[in-house]
């Protein structure tokens, strides 16, 4: 097998660490040209909110995650792209304008005028992660995706740039090149769970990326086919395993368990004499708990998260721009009444996004816990150099629904 077709996303989360290892074939068809041929995850016991305090525990949790993917996939792993989060993370808006040298845009007027959109003063403790280009304009001409060859003499470039502390940033990538691999990117997590989960239609249409984690929920707001807004919150599926603990006095563990096989965010949709059996605090008995209290529990937590995502989209100003709605994804988004609930509180159509299936190992990689390690996996097709020609297809099927209906709408302008 030739290792240089390897590609891997590692995600380095609250909960879990996951590694996956992906084969790009050289003679694809449309869907199945990543086949995944690895998976390792082990649980996360290093992080908390998305960022490391532990470095020993974290660098344990990834040499297991690793160990298993490499034994599962036979090929040796020697880099990855890994996924940042956490509460340092800060988004921003920017402009940058270059008048154009020559007749014709080149792409170094195009570097030119990226370099110019980044350069604002960010404080000495943080550093850039993304820089993502939204539209250009050329003179006056507005929405312009890729303005190299086109005629004009001003150039303007709308970027999105997502920064991070430095030290916390240095962290991740020390835990993760001591067991001995390259961190060969790092990409901001909503935005890779973007890539796995949700369709070229939805992000020109509006949508809302909600990945509801362990430690944080991650947003990514996309509006004519760009990132406009990303943000983390500090808030995720732990706070509601740890409101159920504190509110039944009960262990962590088994508070995680009821979350999980019991578990609702809409009470008064539940018979209210049903009951089950939970384990107490150590030394006390068991009991019978109302699943309505349960659900009165999950469901307060739930929203005051709805209530912060309406927030960002509130003070963004984008609540005419969202038509696409709301896409829940992360292992969070599983929690049952989530969805209907989300509707209700944000006012918007909401649905829960699961990973676009890949080849191979595609039924166990059916969860939106693996959201982020996909996108991220994709992310390290992108960034690396095949053996052979790369391949015209997108990477995943909801993407080329996208690009079809979009090459449909052009068919259609053309008839009318
Ligand atoms: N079936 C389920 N029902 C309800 N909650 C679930 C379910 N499965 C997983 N979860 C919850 O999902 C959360 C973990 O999600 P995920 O694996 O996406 O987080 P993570 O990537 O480790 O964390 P983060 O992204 O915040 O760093 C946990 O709080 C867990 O309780
Ligand atoms: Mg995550």
């Amino acid at each position: 097998m030739n290792d240089k077709n390897v590609i891997v996303g590692l995600d380095i989360g609250t909960t879990k660490v996951c590694t996956i290892v992906g084969l790009v074939h050289p003679q694809p068809n449309a869907m199945d040209h990543v086949e995944i041929i690895g998976i390792g995850t082990h649980p996360s016991h290093g992080l908390k909110k998305g960022s490391v305090v532990n470095i020993e525990k974290t660098v344990k949790s990834i040499q297991n995650s690793l160990e298993e993917a490499r034994l599962m996939s036979g090929v040796n792993i020697d880099r990855a792209t890994i996924g940042v989060a956490g509460s340092h993370i800060y988004s921003f808006n920017s402009s940058g304008v270059v008048a154009v040298k020559g007749q014709e845009i080149t792409q170094e007027d195009v570097d030119r005028v990226l370099e110019a959109a980044k350069a604002v003063v960010i404080p000495s403790d943080r550093e850039t992660i993304h820089v993502i280009p939204q539209e250009f304009r050329v003179d006056n001409t507005s929405g312009i995706k890729d303005p190299v060859g086109m005629c004009g003499v001003r150039l303007e470039a709308h970027v999105h740039i997502v920064t991070g502390s430095i030290s916390l940033i240095q962290n991740l990538i020390k835990c993760v090149e001591a067991t001995g691999i390259q961190a060969e990117h790092i990409t901001l997590q909503p935005i890779a769970s973007s890539r796995s989960v949700l369709s070229a239609e939805e992000k020109d249409m509006g949508v809302v990326l909600v990945d509801i984690g362990g430690g944080t929920t991650d947003i990514a707001i996309w509006k004519d086919g760009s990132l406009v807004h990303s943000q983390i919150i500090p808030v995720g599926g732990n706070h509601f395993t740890n409101d159920l603990a504190v509110a039944l006095k009960i262990p962590h563990a088994e508070a995680e368990r009821i979350k999980i096989n019991h578990g609702s965010v809409l009470a008064e949709k539940l018979n209210q004499s049903a009951h089950i059996t939970v384990q107490g605090l150590a030394g006390t008995k068991a009991r019978e708990v109302q699943l309505s209290l349960i659900a009165q529990v999950l469901g307060a937590r739930a929203e005051e998260l709805f209530g912060i995502i309406k927030n960002v989209i509130d003070e963004r100003g984008l609540d005419h721009d969202i038509t696409g709605g709301v896409v829940l994804t992360g292992g969070g988004a599983l929690i049952k009444g989530l969805q209907e609930l989300g509707e209700y509180l944000v006012e918007r159509p909401t649905k829960i996004g699961y990973p676009a299936p890949f080849g191979g190992m595609t039924n166990l990689m059916q969860n939106p816990k693996f959201s982020t390690v996909l996108g991220l996996m994709l992310e390290s097709r992108d960034r690396n150099t095949f053996t052979f020609k790369q391949p015209q297809v997108v990477e995943n099927q909801s993407d080329l629904i996208g690009r079809l209906s979009d090459s449909l709408k052009s068919v259609f302008k053309e008839i009318f």
